[in-house]
């Protein structure tokens, strides 16, 4: 039977770090044996909150860099960026004549970027985002969409888009839906709901061992444990919710420690510090093979490129075929 498949992308923002992971790349690396994968870097997408591209191209490799050395395949999945295939642009232009200002301005995840990034005069591609992103998904007829819980409401309007050109113009698209990666967020360092770059509270996967440590060090904890010997409350803390995803053997004995004052917050950072760097340490190996032999991630990139733009093209000649545009 033919795979089902999936598109999943992400903007270019250079190295990754461990929220990435846990929200995306995971699910990515597991799904890739039962789907067809594609992974797109959306170089375009990145335009709609920073228009500066000097280093949009270092941090594309960065980010590819990341992607093989979680362990993307890829010979099973490829991988493109966005602006290397044309017919995202032509695509995307035929589905914004299928949406409307309205439907686009109520988006949910448009009024929480605009929120959190301060923005106070919104682009018209930033308005069109979801309808790119659309044409990403439907160049390749993803049936699914890995995403995170935020990213749905932009699926929706994909499904939207691909009903309302199949009504218009004849049966061309499957109507995507999403596929929820099932851990939470990740905290950051500094306690907050989310580890994100822009809040600078991550660590990367490419951060070695002292790095980690470093950052440990100087992570909140809960408040009303200042010395050891304190009892605390794990279940507020993010070190602690480290431990759940990289030390889960050792995570009730941990949270025991630190609620009878045992534990100390020190010692207990270290411990995760240490696993950390063990799960990372076989990731560093992989992108230090991969900073070395960078020919190979280029061709990574131009096979991918080459494989995308095969489908996209006879995606876009069904869509002119099917609108007597050809
Ligand atoms: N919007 C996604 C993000 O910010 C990135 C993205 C672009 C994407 N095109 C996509 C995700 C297509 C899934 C499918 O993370």
């Amino acid at each position: 039977m033919q795979k089902k498949r999936i598109l999943s992308g992400m903007r270019p923002t250079g190295k990754l770090h461990l929220g990435h992971y846990v929200g995306a790349l995971e699910n990515w690396v597991k799904l890739q044996d039962d789907f067809d994968s594609f992974h797109l870097i959306a170089d375009y997408h990145a335009l709609t909150t920073n228009l500066k591209t000097d280093s949009i191209y270092d941090d594309s490799i960065d980010m590819l860099i990341d992607w093989l050395a979680v362990g993307l395949d890829p010979s099973k999945s490829p991988m493109f960026r966005q602006s290397q295939i044309k017919e995202h642009t032509e695509l995307h232009l035929i589905f914004s004549m299928l949406i409307s200002v309205n439907r686009l301005e109520r988006n949910p995840t448009l009024k929480d970027q605009v929120r959190d990034l301060h923005i106070d005069k919104v682009v018209y591609g930033h308005l069109g985002y979801p309808v790119l992103q659309t044409a990403d998904i439907l160049l390749y007829k993803g049936d699914f969409v890995p995403v995170g819980e935020d990213q749905v409401a932009n699926v929706e309007i994909s499904r939207e888009i691909a009903r309302r050109f199949n009504n218009q113009y004849g049966k061309v698209f499957p109507l995507p839906e999403p596929l929820l990666t099932k851990f939470s967020r990740l905290p950051g360092l500094d306690g907050v709901a989310k580890m994100s770059k822009s809040l600078n509270n991550t660590i990367l996967l490419s951060d070695d061992p002292e790095t980690v440590k470093k950052k440990l060090k100087k992570a909140v904890t809960d408040p009303q444990k200042i010395r050891k010997g304190d009892p605390g409350r794990p279940e507020i803390c993010l070190v602690y919710s480290y431990h759940t995803k990289f030390n889960p053997d050792e995570s009730d004995s941990i949270a025991a420690g630190c609620r009878s004052g045992e534990l100390g917050c020190f010692d207990c950072k270290m411990k995760c510090a240490e696993k950390i760097s063990k799960f990372l340490e076989p990731i560093i190996e992989k992108r230090n093979y991969y900073k070395k032999n960078i020919d190979e991630v280029k061709d990574v990139l131009s096979d991918g490129e080459k494989r995308g733009k095969k489908i996209a093209e006879a995606t876009m000649n069904e869509v002119r075929n099917k609108m007597k545009l050809g």
